[in-house]
């Protein structure tokens, strides 16, 4: 009798020490793509457990992982904001220093094969430490004290352990919790993928029909934008010179109207700003292959959901869609290198107002959903009762 019971608790503890396929925490998820998106780009390195994602999704949301506790990767990437920031044409970090480019969406990050606007990073899972460490972003001194931080903070106790396995918060599961969550924000099924690919007549209006046919037609879009038969990333992930870089460095002039008093506005030409704030140098793909054609090319970004995702182009220069199908009817910007796909278009004002129509209808129909996923994740923000560093010991 002694020994059955002996043999039963072996087996119990055999039991719970094995994954169980119908636990949440260890269930991983499988993402079937919405339509209009291919298969998503899941290495078998890189499952999804749901207890992971869940961890990625407070973290991206927690202000603690910023050195001095009050910036969050959400608060640039904004998840009501398209997951960007809409306000800002340039990030802006921590205690307000300038960051010199526009915070892309994260919305189908998944599908990107070169992170940043100049594709100098790989994978998501070392992303992260781009703005955790950048002095002007999330300024943490170092990778030790992220984890050492994370380590203290109570509401963490165990979920690192129940994510991965048994392992504690460390450079690689920092790194993969957060890139778990984000693989999860893909959002298509827009109103322009039923109609194209569901066809489903009435899903777009005649006129958003009619900007479809001049984005993959006279006005060239799709040459970059890409669209295909079974699905439309919208981008081609490789990089190119519009002209918007070159324009910014070279300082063409670019003018503003101040308004002096009610009703009386100048016009102001970018240089009279100069005293307040030089322009941070940026020449684009250019600093990750230190090829000279790639001078001020920068990646061509998914135009999913770029109704929510204002204002447009790496350094956030161009504020409505309108101002970006003005800016693709001069043809871009003239200079040496700009992309010869790039030439004056000749659209008349219904062709600019169609187009500008069709870039509307790319909203996914999940985004509401995601953002209040994400809203929900939002942890307490109670800052670490000790210092961090503090913690450190060393195992000998
Ligand atoms: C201060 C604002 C700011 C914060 C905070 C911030 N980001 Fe970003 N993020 C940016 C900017 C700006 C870029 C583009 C930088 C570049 O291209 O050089 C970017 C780029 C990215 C990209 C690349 C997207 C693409 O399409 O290439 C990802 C992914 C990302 N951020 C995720 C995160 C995560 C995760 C965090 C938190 C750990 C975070 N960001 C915190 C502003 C921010
Ligand atoms: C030669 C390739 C190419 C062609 C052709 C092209 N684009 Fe782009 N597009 C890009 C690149 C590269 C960027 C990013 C530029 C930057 O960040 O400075 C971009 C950016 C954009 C953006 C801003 C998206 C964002 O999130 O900031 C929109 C909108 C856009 N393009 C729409 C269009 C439309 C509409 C057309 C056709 C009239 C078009 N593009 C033609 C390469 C191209």
């Amino acid at each position: 009798m002694k020994r059955l019971a002996g043999i039963l608790l072996l087996w119990v503890l055999v039991l719970s020490s094995c994954e169980r396929p119908g636990d949440p925490d260890n269930a991983t998820l499988s993402l079937a793509p919405p339509l209009g998106l291919p298969v998503i780009p899941l290495s078998p390195d890189h499952p999804l457990p749901q207890a992971r994602i869940e961890l990625g999704r407070t973290l991206f949301m927690d202000r603690r992982l910023s050195h001095n506790n009050t910036l969050s990767c959400a608060m640039c990437h904004v998840p009501e904001q398209g997951f960007t920031s809409n306000e800002l044409g340039t990030a802006v970090g921590i205690e307000g220093q300038t960051v010199r480019r526009n915070a892309p969406t994260v919305y189908n990050v998944a599908y990107v094969e070169q992170l940043f606007h100049d594709g100098r990073e790989f994978s998501l899972e070392n992303q992260v430490w781009g703005p955790l460490l950048a002095g002007n972003e999330m300024g943490n001194p170092s990778i030790g004290y992220v984890i050492e931080k994370i380590k203290v903070l109570p509401d963490y106790a165990g979920r690192f352990e129940r994510a991965f396995a048994g392992r504690g918060p460390d450079v690689l599961t920092v790194g993969q919790a957060l890139a778990a969550y984000q693989r999860t924000l893909v959002s298509a099924n827009s109103r322009f993928d039923r109609w194209y690919y569901g066809k489903e007549q009435g899903a777009l209006t005649t006129e958003e029909q009619a900007g479809f046919r001049l984005f993959s037609g006279k006005a060239g879009c799709s040459a970059c934008h890409l669209a295909g038969e079974k699905h439309a990333l919208l981008t081609d992930n490789r990089f190119h010179n519009t002209g918007v870089g070159y324009a910014y460095s070279l300082r063409l002039p670019r003018k503003h109207v101040v308004q002096l008093s009610p009703g009386k506005f100048i016009e102001l030409e970018d240089k009279a700003l100069d005293s307040f704030e030089q322009p941070l140098p940026d020449v684009g793909r250019y600093e990750v292959t230190l090829d000279p054609a790639d001078s001020w090319a920068y990646r061509t970004p998914s135009l999913r959901n770029v109704a929510l995702t204002s204002p447009y182009m790496h350094n956030g220069s161009l504020a409505t869609l309108e101002d970006v199908v003005e800016f693709y009817d001069r043809g871009g910007i003239d200079n040496p290198q700009k992309d010869p796909l790039l030439t004056p278009l000749g659209l008349s004002a219904t062709e600019k107002q169609a187009l500008a129509a069709f870039l509307r209808s790319l909203t996914g129909d999940n985004v509401q959903k995601l953002v209040t996923e994400a809203r929900a994740a939002q942890p307490a923000d109670t800052p670490p009762a000790k210092d961090p560093a503090s913690t450190y010991r060393r195992g000998y």
